[in-house]
């Protein structure tokens, strides 16, 4: 089944065509990933299915429903969830207070009541609170809860990222470049995580450089270049595909 359709989907800053007329479906329960070099389109596709950009045209349908241009809290609301591939981070608060204040931000319409502290909403403030220390446990952050943000590592931050996106309890979640700048060993605990995530049932789209962790985690893989498709299918089709070939030779990366 289709989780997420995106049909005639364009949009373009100026005369800059950031993605241009793209078709693209993601199965429900599926790990999917989308490379292409700096500047395909790749970010840009990620705001506009997240709510921050509007879509110059084409279509959104996430569930069966249109939600193209909808805003990210209603989105959010809906199940669909995502990092970003630069650090989003209160370095002022702690760990715990991170993943809950993303919950809040991101997933909850009733933020502005939240801060008037009825009785209600404190104790969903406990509910949330519990959810955020299981997230952190469960992404391997256990250790840190308590901790200022400012004190982590960054590839402790990168997963911190991750468990704030998975605490608006999405259907669906996207991953922007989720293993940039981390080591080899944190690349692999990010691909664990990613497979654990979909073991939940979770739908995750991952836009990522690092070929071994894409090809690796894959049961799809779109190639984007220049806002177009450029190519698609398993990593196998995808790595055999002479179009892909030509553009990644092409450009030596
Ligand atoms: N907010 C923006 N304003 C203007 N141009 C943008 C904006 N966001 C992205 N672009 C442009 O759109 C193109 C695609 O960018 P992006 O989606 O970030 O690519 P990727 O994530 O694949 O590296 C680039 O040419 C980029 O400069
Ligand atoms: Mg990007």
């Amino acid at each position: 089944m289709s989780l997420l359709e995106i049909t005639g989907l364009s949009k373009s800053f100026g005369g800059v065509q950031a993605v241009q007329e793209l078709e693209y479906t993601v199965e429900s329960g599926k790990i999917h990933s989308i490379i292409g070099p700096n500047g395909a389109g790749k970010t840009t596709l990620f705001n506009m299915v997240t709510g921050i950009f509007k879509p110059s045209s084409g279509e959104v349908h996430f569930n069966g429903q249109d939600v193209t241009g909808l805003p990210v809290h209603e989105l959010a609301a809906l199940g669909i969830s995502r990092s970003f591939q630069n650090l989003q981070v209160f370095f002022n608060m702690t760990v715990l207070e991170n993943v809950m204040v993303g919950r809040h931000l991101h997933c909850r319409r009733e933020f502005l009541q939240s801060l008037l502290h009825t009785p209600a909403i404190t104790r969903s403030d406990e509910g949330a609170r519990h959810r955020a220390a299981e997230l952190l446990e469960w992404v391997g952050l256990k250790a840190y809860v308590g901790d200022h943000a400012d004190s982590l590592p960054y590839g402790a931050l990168k997963r911190m990222e991750i468990a704030r996106a998975l605490a608006c309890e999405p259907k669906l979640l996207l991953l922007d470049e989720p293993a940039a700048g981390l080591n080899n060993k944190e690349t692999q605990e990010i691909n664990e995580l990613i497979q654990q995530i979909s073991e939940r049932g979770i739908t995750v789209v991952l836009v990522e450089h690092d070929m071994r962790l894409v090809m690796g985690v894959s049961d799809h893989i779109l190639v984007m270049d220049h806002g177009k498709k450029l190519a698609e299918g398993t990593a196998a089709e995808v790595r055999e595909n002479p179009d892909v070939v030509a553009a990644y030779l092409g450009r030596g990366d």
